[in-house]
């Protein structure tokens, strides 16, 4: 297939790129670099072999996706393109309305005129909010609610291509649910790379363990979980991204717009993914506990079984890998792809 792949050159992009390559894809990527370098899709290439085509544009520029469309013609699109920050939506609203929703309709629009009908969207568990513990594990018949403008993009995306796809049945829409992704490709090549001091537990651990940081304060551990600390359902982002080349492969088989988690069905704890990090090391971290963060959940990990009855994708990689690999990538790149 010819895919277009908006945010390609992000983590979740970069190492989806490397899975398109590997089943045979040919990629172009779509990305403005708000959030990415073109060095990940250098470094695609030294792992695959071939280097995606990039075109440096924003989604929402009607002149921009109109021209990578007419130059081309693609088979599928898969969405990455999106601001992720939970806590920065919060802040700057109208910012993460404008570049998800405004931008995704334009590109939903040039796509229908174009008449590309097989989209993979980027979805997120963020979408169930904060999941009553009745519904764990969560399967996608779960209740849905926004908790965050950052989540409300991700719900009413959702429900835009629910209701363009039962209004016209052209379209084939998956929407990914990804649960927490982490990690990096084996070969230390490509990896998260966060600007500013991360908001994220993984990217926050890598970052004690090289010394960019001082300590992780791990937030919270009343909770009512077996060990006091949230649990979460880490997927290793080279599952995700196989993930992703599994759905393509049915994307045109599957009427209507389908929601799927993408998790392992593990629930990990803050601190269980700390002691696989050092084990992963071979030292202890720089960790203590500090008061709940606002908003978290406790407990939020995905029944992953329509992945697998749908796709046959299931997750291969454990805890132990994703600290192994996230290590490998950070201990390499201690400055991420900045100083490459
Ligand atoms: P990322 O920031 O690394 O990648 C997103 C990419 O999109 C970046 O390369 C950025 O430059 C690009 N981009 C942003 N706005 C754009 C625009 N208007 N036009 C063109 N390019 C634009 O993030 P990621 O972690 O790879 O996430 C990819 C997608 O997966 C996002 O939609 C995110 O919301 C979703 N998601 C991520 C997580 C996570 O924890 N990483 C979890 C659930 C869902
Ligand atoms: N945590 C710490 N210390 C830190 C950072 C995080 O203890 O410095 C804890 C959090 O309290 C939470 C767990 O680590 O219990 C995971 O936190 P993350 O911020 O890594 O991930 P979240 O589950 O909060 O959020 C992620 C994505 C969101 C998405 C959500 C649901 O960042 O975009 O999953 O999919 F909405």
């Amino acid at each position: 297939m010819h895919l277009l792949v908006t945010g390609g050159a992000g983590y979740i992009g970069s190492h989806t790129c490397v899975a398109a390559h590997a089943a045979g894809h040919t990629v172009t990527v779509l990305d403005n670099l708000c959030n990415s370098s073109a060095e990940s899709l250098a470094r695609v290439e030294r792992i695959s072999g071939r280097r995606p085509r990039l075109i440096v544009g924003d989604i929402a520029d009607r002149a921009v996706v109109r021209s990578v469309l007419d130059s081309e013609k693609f088979d599928a699109v898969i969405h990455f393109a999106g601001l992720k920050a939970v806590g920065e939506s919060v802040a700057k609203p109208w910012e993460y309305y404008q570049n998800n929703v405004a931008g995704t309709l334009v590109l939903l629009d040039e796509l229908r005129r174009h008449e590309v009908f097989d989209f993979v969207f980027s979805s997120s568990a963020t979408v169930y909010g904060n999941p009553d513990p009745a519904n764990l594990p969560l399967r996608e018949t779960a209740p849905l609610a926004a908790v965050s403008p950052y989540g409300a993009t991700k719900l009413w995306l959702e429900e835009v291509m629910r209701s363009m796809a039962a209004a016209d049945p052209r379209w084939h829409f998956l929407l990914l649910r990804y649960f927490n992704p982490v990690g990096a490709h084996e070969s230390g090549l490509i990896g998260e790379d966060p600007s500013g001091i991360p908001n994220n537990l993984m990217p926050y651990i890598t970052q004690v363990a090289v010394g960019r940081l001082k300590e992780l304060t791990i937030f919270g551990n009343d909770y009512p979980t077996p060990d006091g600390t949230c649990q979460r359902d880490y997927i290793h982002v080279c599952d995700l991204a196989e993930g992703h080349v599994a759905a393509l492969a049915k994307v045109r088989e599957l009427p209507g717009c389908t929601a799927v988690n993408l998790g392992t069905g593990n629930a990990v704890s803050v601190a269980q993914l700390v002691a696989s990090f050092e084990k992963a090391v071979g030292r202890p971290l720089p960790h203590r506990y500090g008061p709940r963060r606002p908003g978290d959940a406790a407990a939020c990990w995905a029944d992953p079984s329509k992945a697998r009855e749908l796709f046959g994708w299931t997750a291969k990689r454990n805890a132990d890998d994703m600290c192994r690999d996230a290590w490998n990538w950070q201990s390499r790149n201690p400055n991420g792809y900045r100083g490459a």
